[in-house]
């Protein structure tokens, strides 16, 4: 679960805070997009859950860790717990696809046989495992974004957030990537995506939350549409309150859900150190069924697994 409770962030000599009061609330397993103009605070409001940035004011919980007892010592555990994808791949120039995403293990302290059991089946899960020995500058560019997601994937967080994840790939790629984020999170991944296509938002009809001037100013919770006004959500909570079947396909709760920290601090609170365990992992072992159920129905109707 992710949780902002009234969350402001000024950067430092700023007047105008990035983040204005946000108020969120994200169940597991959602996949939701943010959308909003350049500047709407998007970006902020990812690197506050990331813990790059720390809000000047309110609260924020994810996955049961409350931000405010976090310490320093606490944020690895917290980089396992939210895999961060972003626009420039980020990835190691003079290491191969496999030792990119060996290598977000090993730093985590993951012993070399489960890194060795892991790393084929994460490269399965985003459709790379014939290009495990080539290096980044060999791949195309939605290549590069499926090894950034495979290192990210590889510790299983419980959380992929995705910051522009597309925007510096042509469309067929972005497709390809959005659909790879749609597999994760059907096994179970929650997922956040920031992005400007508005075709992919439109088409994939999710949760949609829109920014803008670092408020949160709509929140279609189903079958959401690419939005930078919020006037699809005030459509929609006008049409829920009158004639219920003159009601849009864009269904819209009305603003988004608040629990109250006190609430929240029922989840256990101080982070526990621990090394991930590769092999419990929710994500790899759902892959692995849905193989199976597919391996087992007759071949036409197969269901091809990465798009
Ligand atoms: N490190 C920083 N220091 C000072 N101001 C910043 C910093 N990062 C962002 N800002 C400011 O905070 C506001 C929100 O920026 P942010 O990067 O969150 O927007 P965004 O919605 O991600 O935009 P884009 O779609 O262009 O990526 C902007 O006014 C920006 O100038
Ligand atoms: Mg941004």
């Amino acid at each position: 679960m992710i949780l902002l409770d009234n969350v402001s962030k000024y950067y430092k000599g700023d007047k105008k805070p990035a983040l204005d009061e946000v108020n969120l609330h994200i169940q597991p397993k959602e996949f939701v997009f943010l959308v909003g103009p350049s500047g709407a605070g998007k970006s902020t409001l990812i690197k506050m859950l990331t813990r790059e940035e720390k809000p000047s004011y309110g609260d924020i919980m994810v996955g049961g860790i409350d931000y405010k007892y976090m310490k320093r010592r606490h944020i690895p555990h917290l980089r396992r717990r939210i895999g961060v994808v972003f626009q420039d791949f980020k990835l190691l120039p003079n290491r191969t696809v496999y030792e990119n995403v060996a290598f977000a293990l090993e730093i985590v302290g993951v012993s070399s046989s489960e890194i060795k059991r892991t790393v084929p089946k994460v490269l399965e899960l985003v459709g790379l495992s014939d290009k495990a020995h080539k290096f980044p500058g060999d791949l195309s560019g939605g290549q590069r974004q499926r090894t950034a997601i495979a290192r990210s994937m590889a510790r299983q967080p419980k959380i992929l957030i995705a910051d522009e994840p597309t925007g510096n790939l042509d469309p067929e790629n972005s497709w390809g990537i959005i659909k790879l984020l749609e597999e994760i999170n059907n096994f179970g991944t929650t997922i956040l995506v920031t992005t400007h296509d508005a075709e992919v938002v439109n088409q994939l009809k999710k949760r949609v939350i829109t920014m803008d001037n670092g408020k949160i100013i709509g929140d279609q919770k189903v079958g959401g549409r690419y939005d930078l006004d919020g006037s699809y959500s005030r459509i929609s909570k006008r049409s829920l309150g009158g004639n219920a079947s003159a009601q849009p396909q864009h269904i819209v709760v009305p603003q988004t859900q608040i629990i109250t920290t006190a609430e929240a601090k029922t989840e256990p609170v101080a982070p526990v150190e621990k090394a991930p365990s590769a092999s419990g992992s929710a994500v790899l072992e759902q892959m692995e069924k849905a193989k199976a159920a597919s391996a087992a129905k007759p071949v036409a109707k197969r269901r091809k697994f990465i798009h």
